[in-house]
């Protein structure tokens, strides 16, 4: 069996000095690396570095001859599994994200059919600048996978994000699954995940028994399958999966407000939060004394989250949960309807099932189908689903096309 082919392309950073171990790490994890090098690049470090930690020659220019008459960059283009730029600076990135065809790197970019990832490093100031926000939401949105960057020191001595993430972490990420063209490679998925919690007063609030479990583990199992995955989660135990960017929040309206902010972009939405259903209507500012017999308790609902994003004018692909304790496949259906989801996953609670517990079973339920997964510990349960996911959303996305070709 061949190895995962990775062209890795090298742009003109400080963070250039970690790109050949980088190439170590891949080749370890038994991937075949064809390093690429900007101009830029060759001020940071040589080609022959590369060379010797990859083991073939080094690539540096559209009009290199040779390096043409051995393998054209359409070849080259086609030869890869996984374009991986680490590191991407914010010239690369906004060359890329403008369609730019003006080196040997940018042109692979746009030439290959393979999913392309970009590990960003630059100063935190220039990661914070609009244009490269703009520049990544835009490459975010037409499928590029963009890992980190991390937080820390930088060359420059300031503190922030920017910084290119580690080589193994790196690696470890484009690696998962055995393949870096994982069934979800290139896409962005948004999840839900844990209780919330309502504020009655300072000191108290209304939540329910929801563990997270369940939605961590879908969010591990989706980055694995190569999605950037970020979790928007409510007040759990739990640690965060590697290579999950996650989102703390407390409250269904902080849990609306973290989701929206990042669905621009998201191919996949996933709702596993048990989130509140009502919220007392006028926390008070003060903590409520014990003065009367009994307290009443106004509450109103809060907005739901799942049908707000499937109600979009572009919604992501729309995955619902529902927890019954009766007739699970009719409320199921009836929800998958209602609030017009792609897909909805159910299980029945109640009688010490599910919450807290490590094992689930699901019915999915989607337009067209339904399956039973059954009982399983939630982690292989959650591969599971993400499997089926993305064999509804390809067949969705494929079935879409074909109407929109048709019309
Ligand atoms: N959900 C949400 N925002 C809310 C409420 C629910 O995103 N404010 C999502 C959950 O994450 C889950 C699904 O909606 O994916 C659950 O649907 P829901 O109709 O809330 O189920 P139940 O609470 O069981 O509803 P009902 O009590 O009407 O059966």
């Amino acid at each position: 069996m061949r190895g995962t082919r990775i062209l890795l392309g090298v742009t003109g950073g400080i963070a250039a000095y970690k790109s050949p171990d980088l190439v170590r790490r891949l080749r370890e994890r038994g991937a075949e690396v064809q390093v690429v090098m900007t101009a830029g690049a060759r001020e940071f470090i040589a080609p022959m570095t590369f060379q010797a930690v990859s083991g073939r020659d080094v690539r540096l220019d559209l009009w290199d001859a040779a390096g043409e008459a051995a393998m054209s960059h359409i070849e080259l283009a086609r030869w890869a599994d996984l374009v991986l730029v680490a590191p991407a600076t914010a010239n690369f990135v906004a060359r890329l994200a403008h369609g730019h065809a003006d080196d040997l790197l940018t042109t692979l970019c746009l030439a290959t059919s393979a999913p392309v990832a970009l590990a960003p490093a630059m100063n935190r100031q220039m990661w914070a600048n609009a244009a490269t926000a703009a520049n990544i939401a835009l490459l975010r949105s037409r499928g590029i996978a963009i890992h980190g960057p991390g937080v820390g020191d930088q060359a420059c001595g300031e503190t922030g994000d920017g910084r290119m993430l580690e080589p193994i972490e790196l690696a470890d990420l484009v690696m998962q699954a055995g393949s870096p063209a994982g069934v979800l490679a290139g896409k962005r998925v948004v999840i839900t995940a844990g209780p919330t919690r309502e504020r009655i007063d300072p000191v108290r609030f209304i939540s329910n028994r929801s563990s997270g479990k369940m939605g961590f583990a879908v969010a591990s199992a989706a980055q694995a399958a190569g999605a950037e995955v970020v979790l928007v989660a409510g007040p759990v135990a739990l640690a965060t999966p590697p290579g999950v960017r996650r989102i703390d929040v407390d409250d269904a309206a902080q849990m609306l407000a973290a989701t929206f902010a990042e669905i621009a972009g998201t191919d996949i939405f996933i709702a596993t939060a048990a989130v509140a259903d009502y919220r007392p209507a006028q926390p008070a500012a003060k903590k409520i004394k014990k003065t009367s017999e009994s307290l009443a308790l106004e509450m109103q609902r809060t907005t739901d989250i799942l049908a707000a994003v499937a109600a979009l004018a572009e919604p992501p692909f729309v995955v619902g949960f529902a927890a019954e304790t009766d007739s699970v496949e009719q409320y199921a259906r009836q929800k998958l309807l209602k609030k017009k989801l792609d897909m909805i996953a159910a299980n029945e609670v109640g009688h010490d099932k599910v919450f807290e517990k490590d094992d689930n079973a699901l019915l999915v339920l989607w337009r067209t189908g339904r399956r039973e997964l059954p009982q399983a510990p939630k982690s292989e349960l959650a591969k599971q689903l993400v499997a089926l996911i993305a064999e509804v959303y390809t067949e969705t996305r494929v079935a879409t096309r074909q109407e929109q070709v048709r019309a």
